[in-house]
C-alpha cells in the first residue's frame, strides 16, 4: 500500500502534452496520505490551467518567481524549505537542461537550487528528443546529482512516434514518489521513543507541565518506520495522531512514562528520549479540587526518576539517544547530560529561539557524541528526523562493530 502520510510534496509542473495527466499525479498523491503545492512553468500553463491544478491541490497555484503577493504569501525559500519531496511531472527536454545547467531562470528551477529536499523528475517528451545524446547527457548529469528519474516509458506518442518518451502513469509516479521515503536501513531494529510532555498532578483538576508538543519524537517515530525499523512510541499527553505502523504506548505523568520505558527494555535496540519530562511531581496529590484561600500558596516538589539516565544504566541497556533542551550555553550543557546521564548521543536544542524546539513545526540541532558532534541546519521536524535517523543509525551500526565515526 502505498504510504504518503503528512508528506508534504512540491509537484512541478513543466511544459508538455504529458502536462494533463500531472492533474491525476496530484490525486494519487493525495490518496496515498500527501499534502500537496503546485509550481508551474509559463510552458505547462499553455497545456493545464492553475485553476485546475488549484481546485484539485487544494492550495493555491505558484507560477512566477518575481511575483510579490504570491512572495508575500509563501516566499519561494519557504516554498522549498516546505517540500520533502519536489516532483517534477512532467519534466520537459528544456526543464532537464535548465535543471542540469543550475540555471534559476524562473521558479522553478529556483525551487530546485534552493531544496534541500529530495528532487525527482519524471521526463515526457518526443522519442528522438529522448534519444539525443544531448538529453542523454543531461539525465547521466542529474542522476550522478542523485536527482531520481521516474521513467519514461515506451509506446505511442502523442506526435504519433512510438518509442521511449511518454510519461508514466499517474499511479506509478505516486508508487516512486513514496518509495523515496523508504529506507531498509533499520530492518529489523527494534526503536522506543518518548515524546511530548509529562503532566504532574496537583489535584484533580490542575497539574505542572511543559510546552512539548510531541512534534519531534512523533516525526522520529515516522522517520524510523520508514528506515524500516518496529517502533515503540511513549507518548505523553498529546493530540497528534499516531504514525501509521507504530505502536503508541500513551501515560500522563513521567513515573508512568518511567515504567512504559524500562517496561520495553527486553525488546529495544535504540531507545530515543525526545520527550520534556518534568524533573519534579508535587510530593502530594489533593484529592479534592484544592479551595481558593489564603493569598499565597506553596507547592512541595520531589524528584522524578530520570527515565533516560536509568535506561542508559539498564542491564539490557539499548543504543540511548537523548536530547537538551536548553536556554544557554547549549553544547555544554549538552555535553554534561551526555556524560552524566551515560548517553551514546545527545541532540541538543536552542528552546530559548521560538522559532524552533518546543512546539514549533522546524527545529535545529547540534549532534554530541563522546568524540565530536554535527550541527543540521534549520528544516522542518519531519524532514530533520529523516537526516536524525540517518545518524543515529550510523552510530548505532558503528557502535556494534565497535566504531565510532559519523559521516
Ligand atoms: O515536543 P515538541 O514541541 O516537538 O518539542 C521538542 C522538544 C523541544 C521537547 C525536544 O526537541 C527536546 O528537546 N526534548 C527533550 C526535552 C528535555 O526535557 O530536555 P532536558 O534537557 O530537560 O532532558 C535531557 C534528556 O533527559 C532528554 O532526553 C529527556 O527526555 C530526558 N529526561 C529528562 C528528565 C527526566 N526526569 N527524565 C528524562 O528521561
Amino acid at each position: 500500500m502505498l504510504q504518503l502520510t503528512n508528506k508534504q510534496i512540491l509537484l512541478g509542473i513543466t511544459g508538455g502534452i504529458a502536462a494533463y495527466k500531472a492533474a491525476e499525479v496530484v490525486r494519487r498523491l493525495q490518496d496515498a496520505g500527501a499534502t500537496v503545492r503546485v509550481v508551474m512553468t509559463a510552458g505547462a500553463q499553455k497545456f493545464i490551467t492553475p485553476l485546475t491544478l488549484q481546485a484539485l491541490s487544494g492550495n493555491p497555484v505558484h507560477c512566477d518567481l518575481l511575483d510579490p503577493e504570491a512572495e508575500a504569501a509563501m516566499g519561494h525559500i519557504e516554498l522549498a524549505r516546505w517540500a520533502d519531496l519536489v516532483l517534477v511531472t512532467p519534466a520537459s527536454a528544456n526543464f532537464m537542461a535548465r535543471l542540469t545547467q543550475g540555471q534559476a531562470d524562473d521558479l522553478l528551477t529556483t525551487l530546485c537550487l534552493a531544496t534541500t529536499a529530495p528532487v525527482a523528475i519524471a521526463p515526457a517528451m518526443n522519442q528522438a528528443m529522448w534519444k539525443d545524446p544531448a538529453t542523454q547527457h543531461n539525465i547521466e548529469q542529474l542522476i550522478a546529482r542523485n536527482i531520481a528519474i521516474f521513467g519514461p516509458d515506451q509506446g505511442s506518442q502523442a506526435c504519433g512516434d512510438i518509442g521511449p518518451g511518454r510519461m508514466l502513469e499517474a499511479q506509478h509516479i505516486a508508487q516512486l514518489a513514496a518509495q523515496q521515503f523508504q529506507s531498509n536501513a533499520l530492518d529489523g531494529v527494534k526503536i522506543t521513543i518518548t515524546a511530548g510532555p509529562t503532566r504532574e498532578a496537583i489535584d484533580p483538576v490542575r497539574y505542572i507541565s511543559n510546552h512539548s508538543s510531541g512534534k519531534m519524537g512523533f516525526a522520529l517515530a515516522q522517520a524510523a518506520v520508514e528506515a524500516g525499523a518496529a517502533v515503540t512510541l511513549i507518548a505523553g499527553p498529546t493530540s497528534l495522531p499516531t504514525p501509521e505502523r507504530v505502536t503508541r504506548i500513551d501515560v500522563e505523568s513521567a513515573e508512568q512514562m518511567h515504567q512504559a520505558a524500562i517496561g520495553q527494555l527486553s525488546q529495544c535496540d535504540i531507545f530515543i528520549g525526545a520527550a520534556a519530562v518534568a524533573d519534579y511531581r508535587p510530593v502530594a496529590i489533593a484529592e479534592q479540587k484544592i479551595k481558593k484561600s489564603a493569598d499565597s500558596m506553596t507547592i512541595e516538589l520531589t524528584r522524578n526518576p530520570d527515565i533516560i539516565a536509568a535506561v542508559a544504566s539498564h542491564e539490557d541497556r539499548p543504543f540511548t539517544v537523548g536530547f537538551a533542551a536548553e536556554t544557554e550555553n547549549v553544547t555544554g550543557h549538552a555535553q554534561g547530560k551526555l556524560k552524566r546521564k551515560k548517553l551514546d548521543l545527545i541532540i541538543a536544542n536552542d528552546v530559548s529561539n521560538q522559532a524552533i524546539g518546543f512546539n514549533s513545526d522546524d527545529n535545529q540541532v547540534q549532534l554530541i557524541w563522546k568524540d565530536g558532534d554535527e550541527t543540521l541546519a534549520l528544516a522542518s521536524k519531519q524532514q530533520l528526523s529523516r537526516t536524525i535517523i540517518d545518524k543515529i543509525q550510523q552510530q548505532f551500526a558503528n557502535s556494534r562493530s565497535g566504531h565510532q565515526v559519523i559521516t
